[in-house]
C-alpha cells in the first residue's frame, strides 16, 4: 500500500502504533484517532509525521469530519484485557458497537473504499478443542468483548449487502511484541521475571495459545487491505500451539531469571476467557496473500527482549 490516506482508530495502542509506523514507511499519509486510554504508544518521531486526534470513535460527527478524504479506515480502537473487560462489560460493548456504527456511517457518507476491522480469535470461545480453527467453524463467543466483535463482523457483512461497503475482519491470535502492556500474559511474565518475582500461571499451565508476532500481524493487515472485496474474515495466527507453562519456561530461560513458576487458580470472573486450547489456521490468509505469520515464538521473544532494553 502506498500513497493512500489511511485513518487508524486505536492507532496509539499496541498493534495500532506498529501499523502506523509501517504505513508511514510504505509512503502513506496517516491520521490517528485515539482517546489515549492506555497512554500514547506512538514514538515521538512518529507523532511528528502523522495527523493525530484525541477523539472518541463513538463520536459520529467527529468521525465524519476526520475521515473526509480517507481511502481506508483501520478500525482498531477497543477496550481489551481480560480483567478490564470482565469488570466493564457494558463499556466494552458500547465502544465496540457504537464505535463501529460511527466508523461505518462515516465511511458510507465519505465514500471510503474499505474498512479493515480488528476482530479477535476470542470469538471461537471454547470450540478449538480438537484442532486448529479456521474461519468456517461455528463460533462460540461468550464474553461481552467477543460477542460485540462477532456482532460487528455480522454488521460489516450486512453493510456490504445493503450499502456496498467492502471490509475485512482480522481475527488476531494473541499478538505480542514491544510496547504491549501488562494486561497481556507475555509482558506480565517478562515483568515478573525481571523483578525476580514468581511467574504466575493460571490453572495447570497446559492451556494453549497461538502467539503471533506483531510485525507479522501488521504485514498481514496491510497485505489484506490491497484487494478488499465484499466482506471477508481472516485468521491472523502463527499456527503453532504453545502451552502457557511452556511460555513461562521459555521467558524465564531467555531472561536468565531465577524466578519460580507458580500455578494459581484463575479468578472466577476469568472463567469464560480461560479456554483450554486455541490455535488458528492462517490458510485462508495464505491463499489470499501468499503470506502467513512465520516468526517463531523464541525469535519473537528474543527480538522483544532486545528492543525492551
Ligand atoms: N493484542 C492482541 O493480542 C489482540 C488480540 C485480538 C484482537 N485484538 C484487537 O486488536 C485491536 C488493537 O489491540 P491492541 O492490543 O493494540 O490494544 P490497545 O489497548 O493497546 O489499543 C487499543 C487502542 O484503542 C484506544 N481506544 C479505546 N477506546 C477508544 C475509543 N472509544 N475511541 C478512540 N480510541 C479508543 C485506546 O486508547 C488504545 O490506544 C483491538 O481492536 C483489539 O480488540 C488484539
Amino acid at each position: 500500500m502506498k500513497d493512500k490516506r489511511v485513518v487508524v482508530t486505536g492507532g496509539a495502542g499496541f498493534i495500532g502504533s506498529h501499523l502506523v509506523q509501517e504505513l508511514l514507511r510504505l509512503g502513506n499519509e496517516v491520521v490517528v484517532i485515539d482517546t489515549l486510554l492506555r497512554g500514547n504508544k506512538l514514538p515521538s518521531e512518529v507523532m511528528k509525521q502523522i495527523e493525530f486526534h484525541k477523539t472518541d470513535v463513538t463520536n459520529f460527527e467527529e468521525m465524519l469530519r476526520l475521515t473526509k478524504g480517507a481511502d481506508i479506515i483501520y478500525h482498531f480502537a477497543a477496550i481489551l484485557g481480560v480483567d478490564i473487560v470482565a469488570d466493564n462489560p457494558i463499556e466494552t460493548m458500547e465502544t465496540e458497537v457504537n464505535g463501529m456504527q460511527s466508523v461505518a456511517n462515516a465511511a458510507i457518507e465519505n465514500g471510503i473504499e474499505s474498512i479493515i476491522y480488528a476482530s479477535t480469535s476470542g470469538i471461537y470461545g471454547h470450540v478449538a478443542m480438537e484442532s486448529s480453527v479456521n474461519e468456517e467453524i461455528l463460533v462460540d463467543p461468550r464474553t461481552s468483548y467477543a460477542m460485540a466483535k462477532r456482532y460487528n463482523e455480522i454488521y460489516l457483512a450486512s453493510l456490504h449487502e445493503e450499502k456496498g461497503i467492502d471490509s475485512v475482519a482480522l481475527r488476531f491470535f494473541n499478538i505480542y511484541g514491544v510496547r504491549q502492556d501488562n494486561r497481556m500474559v507475555i509482558p506480565r511474565f517478562i515483568e515478573q521475571a525481571a523483578a525476580g518475582r514468581p511467574l504466575t500461571v493460571y490453572g495447570t499451565g497446559k492451556q494453549t495459545r497461538d502467539f503471533t508476532y506483531v510485525s507479522d500481524a501488521v504485514k498481514a493487515s496491510i497485505l489484506l487491505a490491497e484487494d478488499v472485496k465484499g466482506f471477508e474474515i481472516y485468521n491472523i495466527a502463527n499456527e503453532r500451539e504453545k502451552t502457557i507453562g511452556e511460555l513461562a519456561v521459555e521467558i524465564k530461560e531467555l531472561m536468565n531469571s531465577s524466578s519460580e513458576i507458580t500455578f494459581i487458580d484463575a479468578p472466577k470472573k476469568r472463567y469464560d476467557y480461560e479456554v483450554g486450547r486455541r490455535y488458528g489456521s492462517s490458510e485462508k490468509l495464505f491463499a489470499q496473500t501468499g503470506y502467513k505469520p512465520d516468526t517463531e515464538l523464541k525469535e519473537g521473544l528474543t527480538a522483544l527482549l532486545e528492543m525492551s532494553k
